[in-house]
């Protein structure tokens, strides 16, 4: 008996053996094949995703201008031999060692489900600490960087996969819209509720608009040339109870929409700034450092890394706010007042400070600098 075997191209036998479902089949195949691609990307007890501190050599296949009024440029990154790169999830960064040395974080702001390129979205910012300028002017297509990675300090838990609420808001500034925007795709590819405001100065200071905008009504653009500044209630509007808030953007937008959201009860907040901190009940202190004998002060309303770099630029750091360790310098001497988030209480004891976020308890601290 010969058993036809069905050509690669043919479409298999649907639940009544019919090699061409109906449209009603068609629907719920791509739907499930769908949802399921994407809940494989999510794992309740592990929303983050697996730590992946292994270093890549990775190429940049693309470069594209994404808002011309703040300067923002999409990088995409892949393998020089086009293989897959490791799988991350929405809200996950990279940290991308740019040719000077300079390490910097980066949101992942393309697909998770594309293997093969990891997209990066940077802003220029004048009379920064120069790493942004580096990404501008240094990185072209072809250009090589080595970047470690995918960590996730921002992970998405949507409703239903781990997460109490019933549904998401969204609430984007400007370049915050990295982290945001496949967390964006991933709720609207399972079909949750979900809500986002996007805002900013005006459309044209926008990245990743045209995106954004083919998500049709759940977004709400908002700009401030058009509407005005913004208070909470326009940044969280129709939030209710059993809603889970996602916020990404400049300080002062993550502060008004956690003021906000301490107004609401039964929501939850998760969010992300960029840029450091304020600090919170500072007291001054002073710094020596031990190589060069050079003694600084430290108001108490500025970061010890802020003051050191004001004597020694070249000293190295990323986050700012205290998790990914590259401010780690070894005290001599002095009580430290940690505030990181990492620091092992061994690694504490053995003398080690994160001077973005960590200050001194008492008067002085001797730092091996
Ligand atoms: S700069 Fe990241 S921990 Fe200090």
């Amino acid at each position: 008996m010969t058993v036809r075997r069905p050509a690669p191209s043919e479409p298999p036998v649907d639940l009544y053996g019919r090699r061409r479902p109906d449209r009603a089949m068609r629907v719920f195949h791509a739907v499930a094949e769908t949802r399921f691609r994407w809940t494989t990307l999510i794992n309740r007890k592990d929303p983050a995703g697996r730590v992946d501190d292994r270093r890549l050599d990775l190429t940049v296949v693309q470069r594209r201008v994404e808002a011309h009024d703040t300067d923002v440029v999409s990088l995409l990154l892949a393998a020089p031999d086009g293989r897959a790169l490791p799988p991350w999830r929405p809200g996950a960064h990279l940290d991308v060692e740019l040719p000077s040395g300079r390490l910097r974080q980066y949101s992942l702001c393309g697909d998770p489900a594309d293997r093969h390129g990891y997209r990066i979205a940077v802003r220029r910012i004048p009379g920064g600490g120069g790493g942004s300028r580096e990404v501008h002017d240094a990185l072209r297509i072809g250009s090589r960087v080595t970047v470690r990675g995918p960590r996730n300090a921002f992970p998405f838990v949507p409703p239903g996969y781990g997460s109490d609420s019933a549904r998401v808001h969204f609430v984007a500034g400007g370049i915050g819209v990295t982290p945001i925007l496949p967390m964006v795709r991933m709720a609207h590819r399972l079909g949750i509720d979900w809500s986002m405001v996007y805002a900013g100065r005006s459309r044209d200071t926008l990245p990743f608009l045209d995106e954004i905008d083919s998500f049709g009504g759940r977004v709400t653009v908002r700009t401030d040339d058009e509407h005005g500044l913004p208070i909470a209630a326009d940044l969280l509007p129709g939030v209710g109870p059993d809603t889970a808030v996602y916020c990404c953007g400049p300080v002062p937008m993550t502060a008004l929409v956690a003021e906000g959201v301490r107004t609401l009860p039964g929501v939850e907040l998760h969010s992300e700034r960029f840029s450091a901190p304020p600090v919170v009940d500072g007291k001054p202190f002073t710094i020596e450092l031990a190589r060069t004998g050079e003694v600084i002060e430290v108001p108490a309303d500025r970061s010890a890394l802020e003051e050191v770099l004001a004597v020694r630029p070249d000293t190295a750091y990323s986050c700012r706010q205290g998790f990914c360790r590259t401010c780690a310098v070894r005290v001599l001497s002095g009580v430290v007042d940690h505030r990181d988030t990492v620091l092992t209480p061994e690694e504490r004891a053995d003398g080690e400070l994160l001077i973005c976020v960590s200050r001194c308890a008492g008067e002085r601290l001797v730092l091996d600098l």
